[in-house]
């Protein structure tokens, strides 16, 4: 193998751009020419590929984004656009792919593989929504902003005996919040895991106000669960506190990645050089008890959902 491309797909996450500089320079030193693919599965098949040099990966550790830019291409299931995407491939002589990305990213990566391009995922998300490694790329970086921001909405919402409800990212993980709530000292801590019982959140901070006396209270909430600004209204009429929802977005998907990010990343993107150039395809990288691991793609995408049942029974003992 002389070539290799990388592409970052999916919503964008801290430490994308370190993952990218590792594997450049990574494969460089393993005496292969790397080619950067701009905006994901959409420049493969519009043939947006271009040589990258050591040089133009410097300094981009510490930036959050994606130098390559990042898309979602619903059309990559159809064989046809992938042909194209295989084809501008082989006229670049480019014979190995690192896929960033999540599950979809993954699975567009397993297919390229099947079509005779060798590919690498490498899990980048700040869902940390992937079964087959403890943490993803930019997972830890969106929880220290949500973290941030919560511990500012405690200032606030102690001063005037309120109740914020914040609602965190995580596409139907409950990740986010789970560590969110942990780490701020969060109330309560709502997630597809827990569920959703409108009445019984209510009861809760009931109890919070009127029998532990608390001058506030922070209820974390994934998205895609309930209309958080009709919650705090509720908690409003129902309750002792007032409420107010705040609805985080996109800033969590943006920022320096953390230390952390920017190792996993770094470590990520050398193993799946390493992968590439022992020949390996259709398998992705992970981190799993701290080890660094590769596995099936396949095999990655039919895993059991991990639970967080320990992690939100430490939550009730401590709340
Ligand atoms: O997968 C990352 C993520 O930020 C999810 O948490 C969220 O549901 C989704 O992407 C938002 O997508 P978009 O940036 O396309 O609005």
């Amino acid at each position: 193998m002389k070539k290799i491309g990388i592409l970052t797909s999916g919503g964008d996450a801290p430490g994308m751009n370190a993952a990218i500089r590792a594997v450049v320079r990574s494969g460089i030193s393993a005496g292969l020419e790397v080619y950067g693919v701009f905006n994901g599965y959409e420049g493969l098949v519009n043939n947006n590929i271009r040589k990258l040099e050591r040089g133009d990966v410097s300094d981009i550790i510490i930036q959050g984004g994606t130098i390559l830019g990042s898309a979602r291409l619903e059309d990559f299931k159809l064989v046809e656009v992938r042909q194209k995407a295989v084809d501008n491939l082989m006229e670049h002589g480019i014979e190995g792919l690192v896929v960033v990305g999540g599950d979809g990213s993954y699975r567009g990566a397993q297919a390229l593989t099947e079509m005779g391009i060798n590919c690498i995922g490498i899990p980048g998300t700040i869902d940390n929504d992937i079964d087959s490694t403890d943490y993803s790329i930019g997972f830890d970086t969106a929880l220290n902003t949500v973290i941030e921001n919560v511990d500012k909405l405690r200032d606030t919402s102690s001063s005037h005996h309120r109740c914020s409800v914040v609602e965190v990212m995580g596409n139907r993980c409950g990740d986010l919040a789970i560590y969110a709530g942990l780490t701020t000292g969060a109330e309560i801590i709502i997630t597809k895991e827990t569920g959703y019982d409108e009445s019984e959140v209510l009861a809760r901070l009931r109890h919070f106000e009127e029998v532990k006396r608390k001058r506030h209270a922070i209820v974390i909430i994934s998205e895609k669960i309930t209309d958080v600004h009709l919650l705090a209204q509720k908690i409003s009429q129902h309750s002792g506190f007032s409420g107010r929802a705040t609805v985080l977005g996109h800033i969590q998907r943006g920022g320096s990645p953390t230390a952390r990010d920017r190792i996993l990343a770094t470590q990520f993107g050398d193993k799946a050089v390493q992968a590439l150039v022992a020949g390996e395809g259709g398998r992705c990288v992970g981190v799993v008890e701290e080890q660094l691991i590769t596995i099936d793609i396949n095999e990655a995408l039919q895993l059991p959902k991990k639970t967080r049942k320990p992690l939100f029974d430490l939550h009730d003992r401590l709340v």
